[in-house]
């Protein structure tokens, strides 16, 4: 305590010796150059914003998932364990990951999120998306497991009804 007490101290006398010397305009432009550093450090973050919004505004515009991507999900489908799928209480995988984007009943569109009651997406197309994601659609790849992958992409039938 008695440091920091001193350290204090120490500055307090510091800046009363510089502005006795310095001229007032001088000591203007020092805190000009404080503001104007604060600008410069806000604009930096709005462009990189910016530039985070044109990103998926060109991923929008792409139509399905990438072939590659539509493979990988078809062998995840078939290498998968069925009953392993059927295990998973995909309607709590539902509600715990994709709820706060799309709704419990899959019909809420936030961020731009599709509506799942009405979807029209292939099994293969679905874990694809689930997987890989797709614009701001986050991927789940190792996040939830393949099954819950796979079983969560089923349960969208249900919210279809
Ligand atoms: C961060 C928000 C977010 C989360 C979380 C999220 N999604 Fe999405 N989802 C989106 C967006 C945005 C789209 C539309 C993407 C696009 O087409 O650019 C979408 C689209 C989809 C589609 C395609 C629908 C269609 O007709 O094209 C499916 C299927 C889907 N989501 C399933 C899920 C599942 C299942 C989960 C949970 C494991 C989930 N999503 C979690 C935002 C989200």
């Amino acid at each position: 305590m008695k440091i920091i007490h001193s350290i204090i101290t120490l500055l307090f006398f510091g800046l009363i010796i510089q502005s006795c010397g310095d001229q007032p305009e001088k000591k203007k432009s020092a805190f000009g150059d404080v503001n104007y550093k604060k600008e410069t450090k806000s604009e930096s973050t709005s462009t990189k914003v910016a530039s985070a919004e044109v990103e998926s505004e060109e991923s929008e515009g792409a139509a399905g998932q990438p072939d590659e991507q539509i493979a990988v999900a078809k062998k995840l489908i078939s290498s998968t364990d069925n009953d392993l799928v059927k295990s998973v209480d995909a309607k709590k995988i539902f509600k715990n990951y994709c709820a706060i984007c799309h709704g419990r009943k899959g019909n809420m569109q936030i961020n731009g999120s599709k509506d799942l009651s009405k979807t029209n997406t292939s099994l293969a197309q679905r874990v694809a998306q689930i997987y890989f994601g797709r614009g701001t659609m986050t991927p789940f790849k190792g996040i939830i497991k393949d099954e819950e992958v796979i079983a969560v992409a089923q349960y969208i039938d249900e919210l279809k009804k």
